[in-house]
């Protein structure tokens, strides 16, 4: 089945993180990239690690252009920005992205990196919340994430959440865990 719907350009919504902080998030846009470097550069090696699984030095063109150019369709990503007065400090990210094939249930891969000042603030969880609301309108069924199993931080944004576990496997030492939407 395909996923027709997602989010639009204009989406935006507001929220508070757990210390009291207010967040705009809103979708991320092409010339994010600055944003993305600059994220990339202030995470700690370990941070690095858990995201991409490798002792990554920096994002390739590539990278940049696939994080930041996508449909907000088959690829939804939200940007969480702590309002300080009037200006916006780019905190974290999440994204999913639509990985069934047309004949399978939709499920879809979900990441994150929230800048390593602004951890254990509640932005990554918030970011969940958003991303399964828009997930369950577009008719998707299921999230599955690929988490090293040290990385205590994700496994427990996902176990606090409300979706429903289903499935843990492991294979090469990554953690595959399967979500229920509804
Ligand atoms: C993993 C990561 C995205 C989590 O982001 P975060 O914004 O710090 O996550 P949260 O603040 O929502 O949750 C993390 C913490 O809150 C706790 N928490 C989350 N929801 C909770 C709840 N409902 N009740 C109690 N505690 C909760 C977690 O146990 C964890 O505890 P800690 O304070 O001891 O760290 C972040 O650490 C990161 O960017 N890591 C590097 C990149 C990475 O690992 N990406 C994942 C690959 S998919």
């Amino acid at each position: 089945m395909c996923v027709t719907s997602g989010i639009s350009a204009d989406y935006t919504v507001r929220d508070v993180t757990r210390d009291g902080r207010n967040l705009v998030i809103r979708p991320i846009r092409p010339d994010d990239k600055p944003i993305f470097e600059d994220e990339f550069k202030h995470l700690s090696p370990e941070s690095r690690y858990y995201r991409f699984f490798s002792a990554k030095t920096e994002l390739s063109q590539k990278e940049l252009a696939y994080f930041s150019e996508i449909d907000l369709i088959n690829h939804v990503g939200l940007l969480a920005f702590i309002q300080d007065g009037d200006k916006l400090i780019a905190a974290g990210t999440g994204r999913y992205i639509v990985c069934s094939s047309v004949d399978e249930p939709p499920t879809a891969e979900l990441a994150f990196e929230v800048c390593e000042e602004y951890q254990g603030l509640g932005i990554a969880s918030l970011l969940l919340r958003h991303l399964t609301e828009i997930a369950r309108s577009a008719g998707i069924v299921r999230f599955v994430a690929y988490v090293l199993p040290t990385n205590r931080k994700m496994l427990d944004v996902f176990y606090h959440s409300d979706l429903k576990v289903q499935k843990k496997a492991i294979a090469g030492g990554v953690l595959t865990i399967t979500m229920k939407l509804r």
